[in-house]
């Protein structure tokens, strides 16, 4: 897809974000939305800053990431404005001129001090839902997040506008690209730190830019589920590797994982097979009106029949469910909502008017308890992990007569298998956003 292709979809998503902000503020009684970029942060006694990371609802209305002290404010019935700071500095490069498919869609005021904004904000700040971290406070525009706003709005950012939908496949074209990239360095023998410097490369994206750190892990260490190390040296010999790394798009972000046998290995390399299957039925799952907790649950039944099937468990997958046997194997969470964030808003919500769905009891890792619907994007990451800490548990419950302990001896040395993708909730058939890119890598 090409800029021209966003800039035939942005101007209703713009129409969409208008729409809602309107209900927002009349949910909570104000007359302007005013949404702060962010500001840059100093390390403790020190002079250098944090990296910057845009609010994700500043970037809901602009694909702009790297603008700090920029502002959006919407009053309903007008056009858009940002406030867009470009300073004059010349130690540090600044932001373009506002440029894009968006500059058509907005008044544009430009700012050369962050104090500037001050008398381009609405008059009377009281009359503002002000939605931002404190340390955005400008003059009396102190971030206040009123929870009817955000309630709504974060709710109706689980439904991806067109526009959304095709810079979240951006994301999978430039997160599948690295993905290629790592398996090819995994092949020739790389360290966990070659194969994310490979697929830096190739996505063309640096820690700063990527939407969660890299996870890569070789043999035992895909056995820790956020293992962000990164090893100089390869392990001798190699036996598997995960990869769990994304790439962003205009602020948009994907979250993939993979995991690979090294040849010979064949066994693992089965049951990858099988997880990989067992993973695109779960991901045929996403259909409007099923419940999302349920999909974890026929996960982890569909994982344990697995782990039985090649000799690891011994009792039935609904007994080992029963007793938490299978949240020693599989102890997070089936995926999460995603798009401007990784982890994105609202997993938990029950309404746009607030309100929490609980996780099912025995599942506490589990970020997503709402019904799918129509226009929601969620990851589908099933994993089997063999986990020292979480079996010595099942046996200190007295389950170990469960499992297949010289099983788990002959797999603990390649850690785990997860495989993550993403997929599109529609009023038909699951759309899988992930696939289609690895089938024309
Ligand atoms: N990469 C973090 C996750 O899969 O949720
Ligand atoms: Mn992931
Ligand atoms: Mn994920």
């Amino acid at each position: 897809m090409n800029q021209t292709d966003f800039a035939a979809l942005y101007s209703q998503h713009v129409r969409v974000l208008c729409q809602r902000a309107d209900e927002a503020l009349a949910r909570g009684g104000f007359d302007h939305l005013v949404i702060p970029s962010g500001t840059l942060y100093y390390q403790a006694f020190d002079d250098r800053d944090y990296p910057y990371a845009v609010n994700p609802n500043f970037k809901a209305w602009l694909p702009l990431t790297k603008v700090p002290n920029s502002w959006v404010v919407y009053t309903p019935g007008q056009r858009p404005k940002v406030i867009f700071h470009q300073p004059f500095d010349y130690w540090h490069v600044v932001p373009d001129a506002p440029n894009g498919w968006w500059v058509a869609h907005f008044d544009i005021e430009i700012i050369r001090t962050a104090d500037e904004a001050l008398a381009l904000l609405p008059r009377d700040a009281s009359r503002c839902a002000i939605l931002g971290e404190p340390q955005s406070a400008l003059g009396g525009f102190v971030p206040n997040n009123p929870e009817p706003v955000i309630h709504y709005l974060d709710w109706h950012r689980a439904y991806k506008t067109p526009y959304e939908i095709a810079l979240m496949r951006e994301a999978q074209r430039l997160g599948v690209r690295g993905h290629r990239a790592a398996e090819a360095a995994f092949r020739a023998g790389a360290s966990e730190f070659e194969i994310h410097m490979a697929y830096c490369r190739a996505v063309g994206q640096d820690a700063n830019e990527l939407p969660y750190g890299n996870i890569i892990g070789l043999n035992e260490h895909a056995a820790v589920l956020h293992y962000t190390d990164l090893g100089r040296t390869p392990p001798q010999p190699l036996r598997s590797f995960l990869i769990d790394a994304g790439a962003s798009a205009f602020g948009y972000a994907s979250d993939i994982t993979r995991t690979y046998a090294a040849g010979g290995h064949d066994e693992f390399q089965a049951m990858i097979e099988a997880v990989d299957v067992a993973q695109q039925q779960m991901g045929a799952g996403v259909r409007a009106g099923v419940d999302y907790k349920q999909l974890h649950v026929d996960a982890h039944l569909s994982l344990m029949g697995i782990l039985k099937d090649f000799g690891v468990l011994k009792v039935s997958p609904e007994a080992a469910l029963a007793t938490g046997v299978s949240a020693a194997f599989f102890p997070h969470g089936l995926g999460h909502l995603i798009g401007l964030q990784v982890h994105d808003v609202a997993g938990f919500a029950a309404s746009d008017k607030g309100g929490r769905v609980e996780r099912p009891e025995g599942h506490p890792y589990l970020r997503l308890t709402r019904s799918l619907e129509p226009g929601m994007v969620v990851t589908i990451e099933p994993g089997v992990y063999f986990i020292d800490m979480l079996l010595d548990e099942v046996k200190q419950r007295g389950h170990a007569d469960s499992i297949d302990w010289t099983r788990v001896d002959f797999f603990r040395p390649y850690g785990g298998i997860r495989i993550e993708d993403e997929v599109l909730c529609t009023e038909g058939d699951a759309d899988n956003l992930t696939r289609p890119e690895f089938a024309k890598a």
